[in-house]
């Protein structure tokens, strides 16, 4: 396909994954992925009801990449920079989680998200609550901000069906962050995580998502990581055994025994 901008190609700053993303002029190029057919239904949809918090899907460019529109703003590194550790940003993330949901909710894709996997865990998910299609992967290095607030999100390819509360609890799981202390970079050793919380839940809107809606959605989210974490490393392979082989299994264990132990502080300050 031809007439997308042309240009040099600007590296973006990896992630854990996917290799190779880089921008060109006002676009990213992304490899093309068995998921990037669900990430462009998503994205259409978005685009559809008026959602303006994620990059619009393009089509693909003349070396078969995903094209993407980029989203002039700040995304942090990784580590989490100062001024993404802030208490003040938490409550823009929980509001665009928020307005990503209600944007989301009722639409039903037309193709199967993901390729099928025999064998691959599923997440749990609470009874009685209603489904979604989400990004899932709302972790700092996946939202951009402007000005202070957040303001997008990028980096679809775990895009599935789940529930606002897992979502929101996945969220917090990497903004507040909801770890073993030993697990927290740097920059957020000395965190008050119930404040934190507040902060994510009231930009959320506590009357979609009650913090013990939060809290048993994270029990829920946090239980069933190891075995999908190890599955990914074992089947799909690259950053997946990378993260795997740096300790990732460990981390999460330590974050179940750690959440074990302050869940029912955080259910009494949160009430
Ligand atoms: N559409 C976009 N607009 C602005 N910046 C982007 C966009 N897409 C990517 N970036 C920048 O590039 C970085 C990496 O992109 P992305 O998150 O899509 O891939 P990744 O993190 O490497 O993938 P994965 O999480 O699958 O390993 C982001 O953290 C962000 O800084
Ligand atoms: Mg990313």
């Amino acid at each position: 396909m031809d007439g997308w901008p042309d240009g040099p190609e600007i590296t973006l700053p990896a992630g854990d994954v996917t290799e190779g993303v880089v921008r060109v002029g006002d676009t990213v190029r992304r490899p093309h992925q068995d998921t990037s057919a669900g990430v462009a239904a998503y994205l259409n949809h978005l685009e559809s009801v008026g959602f303006a918090g994620a990059p619009r899907y393009l089509g693909r460019d003349e070396r078969g990449r995903d094209v993407l529109t980029f989203i002039d703003g700040e995304v942090t590194g990784d580590p989490v920079e100062p001024w993404a550790a802030t208490d003040s940003v938490l409550p823009s993330v929980g509001w665009l989680v928020r307005a990503l949901h209600d944007a989301s909710v009722g639409w039903t894709p037309h193709i199967e998200l993901r390729p099928s996997t025999p064998g691959r865990p599923q997440p749990r998910l609470p009874d009685g609550e209603q489904l979604l299609v989400s990004q899932r992967d709302v972790t700092p290095q996946n939202v951009v901000f402007r000005g202070g607030a957040a303001i997008a999100l990028i980096d679809f390819d775990l895009v599935g069906w789940t529930t606002r509360s897992v979502d929101l609890a996945n969220t917090a799981m990497h903004w507040v962050p909801l770890c073993d202390p030993l697990d927290r970079d740097a920059g957020l050793a000395d965190i008050d995580v119930v404040a934190r919380l507040r902060l994510l839940l009231d930009g959320y809107g506590d009357a979609a998502v009650t913090s013990t809606q939060l809290l048993d959605a994270a029990v829920l989210r946090f239980g069933a990581a190891y075995d999908s974490m190890r599955w990914n490393a074992e089947h799909l392979g690259g950053g997946w055994a990378r993260m795997w082989a740096a300790g990732a299994g460990d981390v999460i264990q330590r974050r179940v025994a750690w959440f074990a132990e302050v869940q029912p502080d955080l259910v009494r300050a949160l009430r």
